[in-house]
């Protein structure tokens, strides 16, 4: 493996403080989205959505990657060019999600597993003749009433550092994203513990699996109360949960750490994002920027509601909120 390969992407990536696009909701995903926003559930509207982001001018000032799905990496704008030759005239590096979303983990109630490692070897070099310079893999661990448990959390750790093993041998750097999700009324404490106890085993795998820490990304939840829960935390605090968390499980040796906004508003996510790179500015060994999906597009969704004369309109809430997650970092 060529680790120098792994490094320049994770550079180019994220230059001058930018951020990735993660714009690879799946179909069913992408649906259940526009269904909320009154759009109907085509493989035509989702092109002309994905369209709109890829075209948005400027948003390389701020995004340096975008993550697309199998279905997007594969579509072509109105004048004919595959979204992914959209994006690189453009210096955005394209990336794709590979996992194949979740299915309920036998003899373990509520609980998820991501699945999509069969034939991932080969998806990989096809991906990769596609254009893409990075990939992701999401497992979901939920909070709740005796879980996750050991077994969960250990067996979604192990497909993680599988994916990673198989997109490293592909000189693909693998995005490991370990969602501790967000629903649920349990408080920022015990979000910490169980993301501390995700990143814990991840790590351990990571080691056992020999994989480079060089060439990877870490994609993790920041530490936040869950929706539900009353006490709700200033940026302030929710940068310091987080901070401690990540110091006390991530090494150093790790370049990145590009977190996902799930489901927290563009304006909260962006904040914390800001007060964790201000309030411990020369104590991070790693880039701490953003992979957002929710907290750059969702606005732009909610205003262009299918129509081509919101267009416009959309793009400029696009750029706007790429922009502000990525000022938050400087
Ligand atoms: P959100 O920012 O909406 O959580 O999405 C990030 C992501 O890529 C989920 O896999």
């Amino acid at each position: 493996m060529n680790t120098q390969i792994l490094k320049n992407t994770i550079a180019e990536l994220f230059a001058n403080g930018k951020g990735i696009l993660a714009m690879d909701e799946s179909s069913k995903t992408c649906d259940k989205r526009f269904e909320a926003s009154g759009i109907s559930r085509t493989e035509e509207m989702r092109r002309q959505y994905r369209q709109l982001l890829v075209t948005t001018s400027g948003l390389n000032e701020s995004i340096g990657g975008a993550i697309l799905f199998d279905e997007t990496i594969r579509q072509k704008t109105d004048t004919g060019e595959l979204m992914a030759e959209v994006l690189m005239k453009a210096g955005i590096l394209p990336g794709i999600k590979v996992d194949k979303g979740t299915v309920p983990l036998a003899g373990f109630p509520n609980e998820l597993i991501t699945e999509g490692l069969d034939g991932l070897r080969e998806r990989l070099s096809e991906y990769k003749t596609l254009g893409a310079r990075f990939a992701k893999w999401r497992a979901v661990i939920k909070i709740g009433d005796g879980i996750p448990t050991v077994e969960c959390i250990n067996a979604n750790v192990y497909l993680l550092t599988r994916y990673a093993a198989l997109c490293q041998e592909a000189h693909i750097v693998p995005i490991i994203e370990p969602e501790v999700l967000m629903e649920g009324d349990h408080s920022l404490q015990e979000c910490y513990n169980i993301t501390e106890q995700v990143l814990k085993s991840l790590f351990y795998q990571l080691y056992q699996f020999k994989i480079n820490l060089e060439g990877i990304i870490l994609k993790p939840n920041m530490i936040v109360a869950g929706n539900t829960c009353e006490i709700q935390n200033s940026n302030d605090e929710v940068a310091e949960a987080t901070f401690n968390c990540l110091r006390s499980c991530v090494p150093a040796a790790l370049p990145a750490i590009a977190f996902l906004s799930g489901g927290q508003s563009p304006e909260y996510a962006s904040a914390n994002l800001r007060a964790l790179n201000k309030n411990f500015k020369g104590h991070l060994p790693w880039i701490v920027t953003f992979s957002f999906a929710r907290a750059i597009q969702q606005p732009a969704l909610d205003v262009w509601k299918g129509e081509p004369s919101n267009i416009e309109q959309a793009q400029n809430l696009l750029y706007h909120y790429a922009k502000m997650a990525a000022e938050e970092r400087n």
